[in-house]
């Protein structure tokens, strides 16, 4: 009889739409490609792996959960020391214990579902002699080596949704409206919704701003009868007079600000400059939650299909990933070394550009 393969499902890190297809995935196309497979979900992330602290899996476990938002295995943060370790509060290092429980479980594989934090711990655990095949999720879409994230186009479709219904609001009042939006220090998310959904500022990490352009915009909307703007902003979004500080002033600045985050400084400072009263919007974790799209659901579904592949083929230590329409695999090396910023040459800030909207630069 062919020997049992044994392998762990792990989502980690921050969660958004897609973790639950990404898993129901998986599982499906493991049982239907590998005969006496035995699948294992740890809890709460890399903690399960830690704590020995899992459950083992059956196939209506993973029935009914494609169109769930959020992930049936619960996630968690860990703290990374970069390219070093994983390490609990006192700085101990964790991976021995995650050593011992894929090794007490006897597993061929642990399938680690996460953003760019969880992409280079998985490394490191690759690096401790545990196989592993990784997938890049996240609404920042910011992992290198992939085009595209699941979660990141259904975020993009709530962000354009709550910049939707601001516009009937502004425009009622004659406001300026500042929504912020996540992507920790990366603009996609910003970009994508601020395109969708008409604004007329972008101010994305990647193109620092002067508030004075962004002011001048708005006078010059006014002008011609505009009554209101609206301004997508990054939740990394950051002044070009700040960009040029190094981290540690930088951190100091985030610290002491008089606001709680970085649309209510440029809020504030536009009223300030226009005399237009100014209101923010900050959708936060709602961005996260929910159902997936059905691009999110077709993706992740494609993600989990070729992880089990990948399983299957023995191909330890990559992502998969979507590079120009085709799903492809890269190597863990290369996805965990860097961040996928956006480039300030990219064709849709071209067309951000070409059809008017202000990055404030
Ligand atoms: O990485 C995903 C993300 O939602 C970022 O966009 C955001 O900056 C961060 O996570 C928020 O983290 P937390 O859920 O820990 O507050």
């Amino acid at each position: 009889m062919k020997r049992m393969t044994r392998v762990a499902l792990i989502t980690s890190g921050g969660d958004c739409q897609g973790l639950n297809a990404a898993i129901r995935g998986v599982a499906k196309a493991l049982y239907e490609h590998i005969d006496n497979i035995e699948i294992f979900g740890m809890y709460d992330g890399y903690r399960g792996l830690i704590e020995g602290d899992y459950k083992y899996m059956e196939p209506k476990d993973f029935s009914g959960i494609l169109t769930e938002g959020g992930t049936i295995l619960g996630t968690s943060r860990q703290k990374y020391i970069p390219g070093k370790d994983i390490v609990d509060d006192a700085g101990n290092s964790l991976i021995p214990a995650m050593l011992d429980t894929y090794n007490r479980l006897n597993l061929d594989c642990l399938v680690i579902m996460g953003g760019n934090g969880t992409q280079k711990s998985a490394k490191l655990i690759m690096d401790a002699g545990m196989n592993v095949v990784t997938l890049p999720k996240t609404i920042d879409n910011d992992i290198y080596g992939t085009d595209t994230t699941f979660g990141f186009q259904s975020a993009v479709d709530i962000a354009t949704n709550v910049i939707d219904y601001i516009h009937s609001t502004a425009s009622s009042h004659g406001r300026i409206f500042v929504v912020e939006l996540m992507g920790r220090d990366a603009g996609w998310l910003t970009l994508n919704a601020g395109i969708a959904s008409g604004a007329d500022v972008i101010l994305i990490p990647e193109i620092p701003y002067d508030l004075n352009k962004v002011a001048a915009v708005i006078e010059a909307r006014k002008k011609k009868g505009r009554s209101f703007s609206i301004v997508a902003c990054a939740e990394g979004a950051v002044a070009a007079d700040e960009a040029v500080l190094d981290e540690e002033t930088k951190r100091h600045n985030r610290e002491n600000s008089l606001y709680p985050t970085v649309s209510y400084a440029i809020a504030a400072k536009l009223e300030e400059l226009t005399g237009q009263e100014t209101r923010v919007t900050v959708p936060g974790h709602y961005q996260r939650g929910g159902p997936p799209c059905p691009y999110d659901r077709v993706l992740a579904t494609q993600f989990g299909a070729a992880a089990a592949e990948l399983i299957e083929l023995h191909q330890y230590g990559r992502m998969v990933a979507i590079q120009n329409g085709q799903i492809v695999s890269v190597p863990l090396d290369d996805a965990a070394s860097r961040t996928k910023f956006l480039p300030v040459d990219h064709p849709m800030i071209k067309v951000a550009r070409d059809i008017g909207i202000s990055f404030g630069d």
